[in-house]
């Protein structure tokens, strides 16, 4: 048997999966996920391939008024940089969506798992965060941002020394979808290892 999975579901999990598109920052709006609907969005996030059961991530939630506030702190770290016009810009983009989750990387380093491999898992983290949020009828997009790398923005969240920030994943209702963009051709990035 191919799978456990009831074919009906198979294939609405599939058209989920092949229909997906990131909608713009700011057309992701209020309502977003209830408490309920978000405990299940982390349980998606948190189920992905961890080689070492290291759970070498953390998730940052933040909504309502420590969105706002979390906002209104980076926008005034923004004006300080020497790219303030462009940092400005960047960080209005954070204001729409409801819920934002920030994924980060919290690897082990010199353990036998290779870093690497965990930081591919924060990745997945963000993918099943941007896949299940689809799923349930939301829409998210999955940004870094300079506030992802600046370490007087990245101490508002609590970071400790050696995290990253995979992800800074916006999540909310879709008041618009996306066009469509140009996606990678199969033909031009696979090939079949000859025999
Ligand atoms: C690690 C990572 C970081 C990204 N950071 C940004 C970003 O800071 N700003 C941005 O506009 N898009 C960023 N993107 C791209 C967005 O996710 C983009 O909306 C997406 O590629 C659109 O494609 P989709 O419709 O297939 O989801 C990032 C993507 C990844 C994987």
């Amino acid at each position: 048997m191919a799978s456990i999975a009831p074919l009906l579901s198979a294939a609405s999990a599939a058209a989920v999966l092949t229909r997906r598109r990131s909608p713009m920052p700011d057309a992701l709006v209020a309502p977003g996920p209830n408490r309920e609907e978000t405990e299940r969005l982390i349980e998606i996030a948190l189920r992905v391939p961890d080689h070492g059961r290291l759970s070498p991530w953390r998730l940052v939630l933040i909504a309502g008024e420590a969105k706002q506030r979390w906002v209104e702190k980076l926008l005034e770290l923004a004006g300080q940089r020497e790219d303030a016009p462009k940092t400005r810009v960047s960080t209005r983009k954070l204001a729409s969506a409801p819920l934002v989750v920030v994924v980060v990387s919290s690897a082990i380093p010199g353990h036998k798992v290779p870093e690497w491999e965990q930081w591919l898992s924060a990745g997945a983290v963000c993918m099943n965060l941007v896949n299940g949020a689809h799923a349930l009828g939301f829409g998210a997009n999955w940004l870094t941002g300079w506030h992802a790398y600046d370490g007087r923005a990245t101490a508002l969240l609590g970071l400790e020394d050696g995290q990253k920030v995979a992800g800074v994943v916006l999540i909310g209702n879709v008041a618009a979808e996306a066009p469509e963009r140009p996606r990678a051709r199969a033909a031009d990035v696979t090939r079949w290892l000859e025999a």
